[in-house]
């Protein structure tokens, strides 16, 4: 079987490791790939979904894979599966759900699912009028997609004031901001559950914690994500039935209702107060570093579940009775400018975790940083403390100027 997997993150290398291990796939390509990736078949340099698509055919590709939102939003599900060829992932159609926050908070809102009261709000003025009534702090929101920056929460007036004009005037992520949501603020732990869909039902994996913020402890900035532990300790089994009563089932409601029924992942973002599980975002794929922990615990063969979604298929999905502790090592800036092209160094030295390039790509014999998360390390262990102590041990080893990592990844 010929295998195409769209992206070049963490989560790809993830994907291709956990797929490398299936004697039935012969020949994997990575749009664009990474330094993990091209040791398990080749990196091609198109993104654009037409020369993706023509590559497919000539290649006879029997199953592609979308690891990133944007080409889904934009519909390459769509514009390969009118072609005959077989792809796990939502239509573009679904897709939105993840790529306009407006869309979704609208169908939370319709089909009941539980998440923080929020106003969308296309016009600059009347969001400007809304915030001078609120009591903060309020969390603001690109509707559009902004590369996971464009949630701000504001602590004050001026800060709303100021965000509003950052997204809705000057653009900052382009027409991402042409419209706004301005939701409660929610105080609690997240949670990240992903979900295989075969069209009908969604089989969720084990809980996941990411660590979204740069810095120990949560502070700092946000990012696309630092580090992630699965099973998340702090999801228990009330949670799990509160997100399937009031998260879960709606949500399969509301995808059958307006026809939005796909083979691919969701992947829900939760917020978990005193009041129980909320929805903060559906993203309509898998998470990184939330993919790295899972794939590290799944015992499934990764490409029959894939098969058995897309032919509507029950999944049993079965996790090995262990902790998985992912680690991002960073380049120096991050999230905000980065260098590239460090030499890393030492990855012959890792010993007790696997290593899977992100932001990493070789250059003649050596791999260089590329990307602001540049490389994974992930591990598994009967106790959190005994797979962090791994990854943790292994860190000390790769070099790579300008790196930092947080220190707190499974320490509970
Ligand atoms: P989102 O892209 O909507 O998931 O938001 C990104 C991050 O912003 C989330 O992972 C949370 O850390 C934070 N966030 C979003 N919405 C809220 C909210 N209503 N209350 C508190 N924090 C939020
Ligand atoms: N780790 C969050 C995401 O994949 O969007």
């Amino acid at each position: 079987m010929r295998v195409l997997i769209v992206g070049e993150g963490g989560r790809e290398s993830a994907l291709a490791a956990k797929l490398n291990s299936d004697s039935r796939v012969s020949e994997m390509y990575f749009a664009k790939g990474n330094a993990t990736t091209s040791k398990f078949g080749k990196n091609i340099y198109e993104n654009d979904i037409i020369k993706l698509r023509d590559f497919a055919i000539k290649e006879k590709i029997d199953l592609t894979i979308v690891g990133p939102e944007a080409p889904l939003v934009e519909g390459i599900v769509d514009e390969f599966q009118a072609h005959g060829l077989k792809v796990f992932g939502p239509r573009s159609r679904a897709a939105k759900l993840e790529g306009s926050k407006a869309f979704s908070k609208k169908f939370m809102q319709t089909y009941n699912v539980k998440t923080a009261n929020a106003v969308v709000f296309d016009s600059y003025e009347f969001a400007k009028e809304h915030i001078a009534k609120r009591t903060y702090p309020i969390v603001i929101k690109a509707s559009g997609l902004a590369g996971g920056k464009g949630v701000v929460i504001c602590e004050d007036h001026a800060e709303a004031e100021a965000t509003l004009e950052n997204f809705m005037i000057r653009r900052i992520y382009g027409d991402a901001g042409i419209q706004v949501i301005i939701e409660d603020y929610l105080e609690g732990f997240e949670a990240s559950v992903i979900a295989f869909s075969n069209g009908e039902k969604f089989f969720p994996c084990l809980p996941v914690k990411d660590y979204k913020k740069v810095g120990n402890g949560d502070t700092g900035a946000n990012t696309g994500g630092m580090g992630s532990v699965a099973p998340s300790p702090e999801f228990q089994d009330m949670h799990a039935y509160d997100f399937h009563k009031n998260i879960l089932e709606p949500t399969l409601a509301g995808l059958k209702a307006e026809n939005l029924q796909f083979k691919g992942m969701i992947f829900f973002g939760l917020m978990v107060t005193k009041n129980g599980c909320h929805l903060l975002e559906y993203n309509m794929r898998f998470g990184d570093p939330e993919t790295q922990s899972i794939m590290a615990l799944l015992e499934n063969d990764l490409l029959d579940v894939i098969e058995d979604c897309l032919e509507g298929k029950e999944v049993e999905l079965k996790f090995k009775d262990e902790k998985a502790v992912t680690l991002v090592m960073c380049s120096g800036g991050y999230p905000g400018t980065i260098q590239t092209d460090l030499v890393i160094s030492g990855t012959d030295k890792v010993k007790h975790s696997q290593l899977l390039y992100a932001g990493a790509t070789n250059s003649g014999d050596e791999v260089v940083t590329s990307g602001g998360r540049v490389l994974n390390l992930v591990a598994t262990g009967a106790t959190y403390e005994e797979a962090r102590r791994k990854v943790y041990e292994d860190a000390q080893v790769v070099k790579f100027d300008y790196a930092f990592y947080r220190e707190d990844i499974g320490k509970f």
